[in-house]
């Protein structure tokens, strides 16, 4: 199992060697997804840090940061199955201590979508993961597709603050439903995760129609929402079929970045999920 380490300076002690780090940043109850993250970094890596931290900075009011869930022993056994080295658990007060007083604020990719719906969400990502990358120094770091704006936004900041870190950027797991993992979806019971296997359907919809040769955005935009209005639970927040700038043009571009994203409530818990518009 890997070793925990709670301080900046241990960490830091710790990889002062000239190995090549790799770090999975996560908010920790593991599973399969963040799994993948670890498994490429250990087969890229000389040394796999996986820090858990539940950022209270990305949570907004009245979100879920005071149930989001924790194991840290499943993570831990998690983590080492997967082939971390060192699990990086600093409490809040280790990130933010008294006095803290510094945003890293993205703007572009970070404005639309999840930034729209959840204000300061990215201002709290960006923050938190340029302090886990000055605090491990790895030479890659790994993101999932999962949270597709999340990914823009890192490769966003790493770019325009010159931080010598390559960004890997790994695709979502999902379960045989086509469900994406989540560790949200343990608010939701096993009938409820398989009502939320509408939103990949809807995003397989919206596939379809554009593989049919649909090019208009507000059209294949109403394929997945047809979708999405035959489950009643459905609260959708947005579908947008956007290029690499997070922006929706009228006409989609045949182009690996085009990406069309979901996000919805169901069952009183928000879920996202995305794909490439042509999946290859
Ligand atoms: P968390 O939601 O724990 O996710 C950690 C990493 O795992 C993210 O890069 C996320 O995209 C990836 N991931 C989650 N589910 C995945 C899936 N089904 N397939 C592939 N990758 C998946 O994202 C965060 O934490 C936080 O915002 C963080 C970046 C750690 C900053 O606090």
């Amino acid at each position: 199992t890997p070793h925990i380490l709670t301080t900046v300076a241990e960490i830091r002690a710790v990889l002062a060697g000239p190995e090549r780090v790799g770090l999975v940043p996560t908010m920790g109850y593991l599973h399969e997804g963040h799994a993948t993250l670890i498994r490429q970094a250990r087969a890229e890596c000389d040394v796999v840090v996986v820090s858990v931290f539940v950022n209270p900075r990305q949570f907004g009011q009245g979100e879920d940061l005071g149930r989001y869930p924790r194991d840290l022993e499943r993570d831990l056994a998690l983590a080492g199955a997967a082939g971390a080295d060192l699990l990086f658990h600093p409490d809040v007060a280790a990130m933010y201590p008294d006095g803290y007083a510094t945003n890293v604020s993205v703007g572009g990719v970070s404005a639309p979508l999840e930034g729209q719906s959840r204000p300061g969400h990215f201002d709290g990502v960006a923050t938190v993961v340029l302090k886990l990358l000055n605090i491990v120094g790895p030479e890659r770091a790994y993101f999932g597709e999962k949270d597709w704006q999340q990914l823009a936004v890192v490769r966003r900041m790493v770019r325009d603050l010159n931080v010598p870190v390559e960004v890997v950027g790994v695709p979502t797991i999902r379960e045989a439903s086509g469900l994406a993992l989540s560790s949200r979806n343990s608010y939701l019971t096993p009938e409820q995760q398989a009502r939320a296997v509408v939103l990949s359907r809807a995003l397989r919809a919206v596939q379809a129609a554009a593989a049919g040769g649909e090019r208009d955005t507000a059209r294949l935009r109403q394929a997945g929402l047809d979708v999405l209005a035959r489950e009643p639970e459905v609260q959708p927040d947005y579908l947008a079929v956007v290029g690499g700038d997070m922006q929706e043009r009228e006409r989609v571009e045949n182009d690996p970045m085009t990406r069309v994203l979901v996000a919805a409530r169901m069952f009183g818990v928000r879920l996202i999920d995305n794909m490439p518009l042509w999946p290859e």
